[in-house]
């Protein structure tokens, strides 16, 4: 059997920086309060006339992740797309990244797993792989969160956490025995759907689009049980690093590194205490970009990349949690 391997990684942030004094303009919040529970310090946000989008910032971050693979976008013959913030409630994003590349007709499957859609996709791209029918797969995690954010003092239980970015990484085969992608495990638990959940545009209960709409506030921005996240995703992380440890018979000493999806500093650290991992062993970014959901993690191994952290036999884990809520991870031998 084939092994996968990720042979490139690449992303994209807009260039407006958002502070959280900035935010503090906008809305009744402090950049006290947003430091002391979240660790977030600025983000980043497009802005009008909104020449940016999902699928433009995830085709920016491709660029990259092809580039630093050095492969050319015809050598791809799948695209795997996640994303909560589409471009168009129709299509996905995938076709428009397809076009963009100039890439042929190739599959183009869009995951919607919210914050753990990129670690849903790299699973994809694994066992697509492994099974031999594709041999280099584009993987991109992409969000536009802020234009659907409310930006007033209702909304700073969440506007104050997220942000805008891209990343992408290329997976391709490789006969290396031992060595990439060595497991990915994906959970899910549909009783926490609507514990943090944006319910329209949506099909579900509700007209589309109808008159007062604006009256129903859970209608149109997104709705969170921050506290009960908060309090499953402490326990979901090192549960999943864990899994991934045990599943290749691997103990924490074996970890060089473990890549948390960036929701919350403080869920970072909750679970580097509880697996007693020290600083250098875990890597967060979420102080410069807040939580970019499907992003998170490629921006955050694109950024190792770039500073030529990542060592070839290292061992990472990488893990996610969010909406669904569902979570998921990967262990990778580089
Ligand atoms: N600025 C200032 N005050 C704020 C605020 C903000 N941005 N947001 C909420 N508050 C206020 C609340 O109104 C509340 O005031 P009250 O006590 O007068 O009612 C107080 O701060 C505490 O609010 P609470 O929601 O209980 O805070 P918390 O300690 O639970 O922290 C989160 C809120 C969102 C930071 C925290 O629950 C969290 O991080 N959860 C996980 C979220 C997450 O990761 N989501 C993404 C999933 S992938």
């Amino acid at each position: 059997m084939k092994q996968a391997k990720i042979i490139g990684v690449g992303h994209y942030l807009p260039d407006n920086i958002v502070t959280n004094d900035d935010l503090s303009k906008l809305m009744d919040t402090s950049d006290k309060w947003i430091q002391e529970r979240t660790g977030i310090k600025e983000r980043r946000f497009i802005k009008e006339p909104y020449e940016q989008s999902t699928a433009i910032m995830g085709f920016e971050a491709s660029k990259m992740a092809i580039d630093r693979a050095g492969i050319k976008p015809e050598d791809i013959d799948l695209i795997v797309f996640a994303t909560m913030t589409p471009d168009y409630y129709f299509p996905g994003p995938g076709v428009i990244i397809q076009k963009l590349l100039g890439i042929g007709h190739v599959g183009a499957i869009d995951v919607r797993a919210q914050c753990s859609g990129f670690m849903y996709g790299l699973s994809i791209a694994d066992q697509y792989i492994k099974t031999g029918m594709y041999k280099t797969v584009l993987l991109i995690g992409s969000e536009t969160q802020s234009t659907a954010l409310d930006l007033t003092t209702r909304g700073r239980g969440t506007a104050t956490l997220f942000g805008d970015g891209a990343g992408a990484a290329i997976i391709q085969a490789s006969e290396e025995e031992g060595k990439g992608i060595l497991s990915t495990h994906l959970h899910s638990q549909g009783e926490f759907a609507e514990k943090l959940y944006m319910k329209t545009p949506g099909t579900g209960k509700t007209k589309f689009i109808y008159d007062g709409i604006e009256k129903d506030y859970d209608n149109i921005f997104g709705y969170m049980d921050g506290q009960l996240v908060f309090k499953n995703a402490v326990v979901r992380f090192p549960q999943a690093v864990m899994e991934e440890l045990n599943a290749n018979n691997l103990s924490l000493d074996d970890l060089d590194m473990f890549l948390p999806h960036q929701a919350n500093l403080r869920i970072s650290q909750f679970a580097q205490r509880t697996l007693k991992l020290r600083d250098d062993q875990i890597f967060n970014n979420i102080q410069k970009y807040g939580n970019t959901t499907a992003a998170t993690i490629p921006i955050l191994l694109s950024e190792l990349w770039a500073e030529g952290r990542i060592k070839e036999g290292q061992v990472y884990v990488l893990a996610a949690f969010g909406s669904g809520f569902t979570w998921a991870s990967a262990l990778i031998k580089w």
